[in-house]
């Protein structure tokens, strides 16, 4: 029961890999929602999605799982590639559809998801997960206070080990040179435009392929205009790591009064210099998947809640479709080598 004696959304789990587990820490720590069904096209992997999460319905397909009458939300796990088709599907079965990120692959593709929320009357909402990490949480907070007056520059790097081996050929051969700059560049447009508070209207991209053997680029540096003016500079980086090298970002921002330096990078420090002087914060780095705040709960029950009470979605679909656009003009521009106006 959600803390007003509501019952909670029963929500269906379609795509049970690596983040499904996140995702199902979440469901145990949210009272808004709970699991009663999961799907994996892959029925071992479905089953054992299902055994962990207590649960007795397992899923080979999706349409089938959308007629249970007795669900009244999707989440949406599965590869990038489906997202838009499995939340159309469910929007026009009645069903809410929280959508992991990529929003969709297609501007076309994301606006049919607008077009199929508002035609159902369901919602729907991008998990965009970092929003709700702490030390994102810590920096837009930092940011909102006026601590460093109005941002106008970010500069945003994701290193990470290399994600793909030989070994993993056959999932990323037909992965076009772009696929990284969707599938994580969504994450990191996103986070700009939450912490700038505008939405990106043009995209310089520049990228490098990394290893001969892969066609998708490793590589992806973007410069980034937003609507009010503030630049930001994000790169998608999975290459020159050696192996087990720590997954962490780098951000700096700078205002009109002060700026704002974190690092994950060796030190996990945040430091804030402004008319103040200088000091070293306590914005917390890291967040374990037991803690009631950690952002897959925290995605999961503010989406719940929305549904339950009503109310806009803490992530508006518009929001995640100009991102989504932006990420493609990145991708468009990572071809041409010239920058490439957003479609707003
Ligand atoms: N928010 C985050 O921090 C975060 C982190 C990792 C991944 N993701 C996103 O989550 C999604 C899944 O990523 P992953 O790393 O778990 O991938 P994964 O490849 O480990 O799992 C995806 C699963 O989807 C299943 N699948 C594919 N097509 C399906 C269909 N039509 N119906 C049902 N199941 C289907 C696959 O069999 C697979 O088990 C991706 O879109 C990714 O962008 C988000």
């Amino acid at each position: 029961m959600t803390g007003d004696g509501r019952p909670p959304l029963r929500a269906g789990l379609i795509g049970c890999g690596g983040i499904s587990g996140n995702h199902l820490a979440g469901y145990r720590l949210v009272d808004q929602a709970e699991l009663v069904a999961c799907c994996d096209v892959i029925a071992e992997k479905a089953e054992d999605f299902a055994r962990r999460a207590g649960i007795e319905a397992a899923y080979t397909d999706y349409q089938e799982m959308l007629t249970r009458e007795d669900l009244d939300m999707v989440d949406i796990c599965a590869v990038d590639e489906v997202h838009a088709e499995i939340a159309i599907a469910a929007l026009q079965a009645g069903k809410h559809a929280l959508i992991e990120k990529p929003l969709a692959m297609s501007a076309e593709e994301g606006q049919a998801i607008i077009a199929a929320a508002r035609e159902s009357g369901c919602k729907a909402m991008c998990a965009q997960s970092l929003r709700w990490q702490p030390k994102w949480r810590a920096i837009k907070q930092l940011i909102d206070d006026g601590r460093i007056g109005r941002p106008v520059y970010v500069r945003f790097s994701g290193p990470s080990t290399p994600f793909w081996t030989p070994d993993q050929i056959d999932a990323y051969r037909d992965r076009p040179a772009e696929w990284l700059l969707i599938h994580n560049g969504m994450h990191a447009f996103d986070l700009m435009a939450w912490l700038l508070d505008s939405l990106p209207v043009r995209v310089h991209a520049r990228s490098h392929p990394g290893q001969e053997w892969l066609p998708v680029h490793e590589y992806v540096s973007c410069v980034t205009r937003f609507e009010n003016g503030a630049i930001a500079h994000t790169e998608q980086n999975r290459i020159m790591q050696p192996p087990r090298y720590p997954l962490g970002n780098e951000i700096y921002v700078v205002g009109t009064q002060g700026t704002l330096d974190k690092t994950d990078r060796l030190t996990y420090t945040t430091s804030l210099y402004n008319d103040d002087g200088f000091r070293l914060l306590d914005a917390g780095s890291t967040y374990g998947l037991d803690d009631p705040d950690m952002p897959f709960a925290c995605e999961i029950r503010e989406f719940a809640r929305a549904v339950i009470d009503d109310t806009e979605v803490p992530i508006p679909l518009e929001t995640s479709l100009r991102v989504l656009k932006a990420v493609l003009a990145g991708a468009e521009s990572m071809k041409t080598g010239e920058a490439v106006a957003i479609d707003a």
